[in-house]
């Protein structure tokens, strides 16, 4: 038997709690049981968005969302910015584009975040941009943008809305919507909500209701409007996703037992030690600057083709990591530290590492990797 571990930015491990919750018998969703339900999901939602708006749950991945708040909040003919700076940047520019939308696109090197000067700038180019889309970590390349400075900039323009991307954010740096001025902020299951995929959550800020009722794109499952009428009384337009939301309420369970300062000191010093481990044992960072505290995204050591280390993990250890994608497939290898993860995870995935890289015929000193990753979990004290 080989243990299996997964380590990669999505699906991510699922706690025992949030399993067993997920395995009660199902409950109709027009039931007094479920409204009760998926109201206390609502509020508790809001507490984890940070936001005494709406968050709406969608049957749904990541993706749902995100074309959720291209179709509801503009028209065919808006303008929009687009931060590309990897795979679910340009993500937003293509959905913008499927819909009509004229895109604007920062070209961000991958491994960088975004300048809010260039935001800044060309908001004052294009006076009539109505919606800035970014990450607020891109899962590509393991870099974490910039974005209360960007959602100061569009903070103060009655026609601009700020969107953010939190698929790998929320739940794990800090993003308040309420108090950075986000107006959309939408997430996913799989992430650090600790769920199989399946559902998206979509924060809107009162700004982006009003956007909302002058949108003219076309859409009809992911209508708001209609769900947040519908999940207002504590129901959906369609059939819930039930199972999904009787694990959603103890993830959530288990966030607000943590608490969110908790939550974010968690995930950064576990990123922490993840980089500084990785590179004791030769790898480079991707991300210089800003690394998200999602996933670590880095260049093999000279000599180790990151292909090799995906795979060897894979084989040989039974360990799922995740590698490049788009121009980085081949170039690099991400480990993922959101979610159900804690200080052991990050010390197997470096220990793991340090068998894989010699298999691949690296050499460095044994043990200095899991040595450092140790040295910065100490220091770091109680989680
Ligand atoms: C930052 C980011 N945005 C969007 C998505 C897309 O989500 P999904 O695959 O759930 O549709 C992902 C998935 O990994 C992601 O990491």
């Amino acid at each position: 038997m080989k243990k299996y571990y997964l380590l990669a930015p999505g699906p991510t491990p699922m706690p025992p709690r949030v399993l067993q919750a997920m395995t009660r018998p199902i409950l109709h969703h027009r039931t007094k049981e479920f409204v009760a339900l998926m109201k206390s999901v609502s509020t508790d939602l809001r507490w984890l968005f940070e936001t005494t708006s709406d968050v709406l749950v969608l049957n749904s991945t990541g993706t749902g969302g995100m074309e959720a708040a291209v179709t509801n909040f503009l028209s065919r003919g808006d303008k929009a910015i687009a931060v590309c700076g990897g795979k679910f940047g340009k993500r937003w520019a293509q959905i913008g584009k499927a819909y009509g939308v004229e895109m604007i696109e920062i070209e961000v090197p991958y491994g960088s975040a975004v300048d809010p000067a260039t935001v800044a700038r060309l908001l004052d180019e294009h006076k009539d941009v109505r919606a800035v889309f970014t990450q607020g970590s891109e899962t590509s390349t393991g870099v974490a943008h910039p974005i209360r400075e960007i959602a100061a900039l569009v903070r103060h323009r009655p026609d601009t809305l700020m969107v953010v991307d939190g698929v790998t954010s929320v739940g794990v740096m800090p993003q308040p919507m309420d108090e950075w001025g986000i107006d959309v902020l939408v997430s996913g299951s799989q992430k650090a909500f600790m769920l199989p995929p399946g559902l998206a959550f979509i924060g809107v800020s009162a700004k982006a209701w009003s956007f909302a009722e002058r949108s003219t794109l076309p859409k009809y499952y992911f209508n708001l409007t209609k769900e947040r009428k519908t999940q207002g009384n504590g129901e959906s337009a369609y059939t819930s996703a039930v199972s999904l939301v009787m694990g959603l309420r103890e993830s959530l369970n288990m966030m607000k037992e943590e608490g969110l300062p908790a939550i974010f000191r968690r995930h950064a010093l576990l990123a922490q030690a993840t980089r500084e481990g990785l590179v004791a044992l030769g790898c480079e960072l991707l991300a210089k600057t800003h690394p998200s505290a999602a996933v670590t995204a880095v260049y093999p050591p000279s000599g180790v083709a990151a292909g090799d280390v995906t795979s060897t993990l894979n084989k040989t250890y039974n360990i799922t990591a995740a590698g490049g994608q788009d121009e980085l497939k081949g170039k690099i290898f991400r480990i993922a530290h959101l979610g159900y993860a804690g200080r052991f995870d990050v010390v197997t995935a470096i220990s793991a590492l340090e068998m894989v890289f010699k298999e691949l015929g690296h050499q460095f000193d044994s043990g200095i990797g899991v040595a450092t990753a140790h040295r910065v979990l100490e220091a770091g004290g109680d989680l």
